[in-house]
């Protein structure tokens, strides 16, 4: 049957996977996003500002998608802010595409603050989570852009009588340059700088995340979730967890990491290093280093998200995600988490992003 993607967010760190993911498994697939780069082959570029509806009826005029796959976000200072533009991005974008009459399923992702809180009361607030997190644990008692993003898929759905799927990472794995949240690419633009001082590699994070057990989501195991859901009847109007499908501590991922790039690892120390406050005044190094190494980004905040870094590694729970419920309907999918970051790394050395 005929297949048209519309990527939304399709050069953000899941949407650029998604793109790839689907062209390689033959779809037809257009990306939006304000300023599409053009570094995936075969995806057809659509510039439009989502929270612009003028801009979005104009740039979609012609494109008639059968699947939407919405991997987009804007920060805001608050949560109320983050509900106000986020959810108006979804409404705009699927109001946009209602007179056409051709979406049949829209795959919506979030994450696991959808059980951990917002970034205004990140896992810090009340009652922790329990863990490992499952999609059938309730919504929080505090306003979280991801419900409001969830409700208005809901109800265009309602409307428009498409099917949708729900996807919510944990942290995502990784290539992009200039997005908001990237783990991946701060740690090793971090461990290149320790590699070029001769700094140690310091684990910037809590006790509960340097002893307790986590899982990561690398962004070619959520792309195969969404797409696996696009093709699959029984995930039809689900929620799914979306993580590698191993555990680590990063009492033993630490030191791997720090091999891959010959630096000497110091695990936690007894107190949180914010990462923010290691690499703040690295900026100017960072572009010594670009133009001695002949790198690509000399920007290092297009690069590094310490801030977010420090969020997630800095939080007082150990984090793991159960992934039963897409397993149940057979989604087999597996990623060995050290090889995700190994892939990574090995990628941003290919295109100069690293020395
Ligand atoms: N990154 C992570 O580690 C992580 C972990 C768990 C959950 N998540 C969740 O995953 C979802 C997607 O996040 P992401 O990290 O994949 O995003 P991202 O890498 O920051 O990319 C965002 C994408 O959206 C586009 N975009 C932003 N504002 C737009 C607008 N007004 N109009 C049109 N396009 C716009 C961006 O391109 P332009 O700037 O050119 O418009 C980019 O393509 C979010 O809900 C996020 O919270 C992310």
């Amino acid at each position: 049957m005929h297949r048209t993607a519309l990527v939304v967010g399709a050069s953000g760190i899941g949407g650029s996977s998604v793109a790839r993911e689907l062209i390689a498994n033959g779809w037809i697939a257009y990306g939006l996003a304000r300023q599409p780069k053009h570094d995936v082959a075969g995806l057809r570029p659509v510039a439009a500002d989502l929270l612009d509806p003028a801009s979005l009826a104009a740039a979609l005029h012609g494109v008639a998608p059968t699947h939407v796959f919405i991997t987009t976000w804007m920060r805001r200072a608050t949560e109320a802010e983050n509900i106000a533009v986020n959810a108006a991005m979804v409404r705009n974008l699927l109001a946009a595409l209602a007179p056409r009459k051709t979406v049949r399923h829209v795959a919506l992702v979030t994450g696991l603050k959808h059980y951990l809180g917002p970034f205004d009361a990140y896992a810090t607030s009340g009652t922790l989570p329990d863990t490992p997190l499952r999609e059938s644990q309730p919504r929080l008692p505090v306003e979280n852009f991801y419900y409001a993003q969830e409700d208005e898929v809901y109800a265009a759905a309602e409307r428009d009588r498409f099917t949708w799927s729900i996807h919510r990472p944990h942290t995502v794995i990784g290539r992009a340059v200039g997005n908001a949240m990237n783990l991946g690419t701060t740690l090793a633009v971090y461990a290149s700088i320790c590699k070029e001082t001769g700094r140690p590699f310091q684990f910037p994070g809590s006790a509960a995340q340097w002893n307790g057990l986590s899982d990561v989501t690398d962004a070619r195991m959520l792309a195969r979730q969404l797409v696996w859901a696009a093709d699959t009847d029984a995930a039809r109007n689900e929620a799914f967890n979306i993580v590698n499908g191993d555990l680590f501590r990063w009492s033993w991922l630490w030191g791997r990491l720090a091999d891959w790039f010959g630096v000497p690892a110091v695990g936690f120390t007894g107190s949180v290093q914010p990462l923010e406050a290691i690499m703040a005044s690295d900026h100017a190094l960072w572009r010594e280093m670009a133009e001695r190494h002949g790198l690509a980004e000399p920007a290092l905040d297009r690069l590094a998200s310490a801030w977010h870094t420090d969020l997630d590694l800095g939080r007082p729970l150990e984090v793991m995600t159960d992934m039963a419920r897409s397993r149940k309907l057979g989604f087999a999918a597996y990623q060995a988490t050290d090889e995700s970051f190994f892939d990574l790394f090995a990628q941003l050395r290919a295109e100069r992003l690293i020395p």
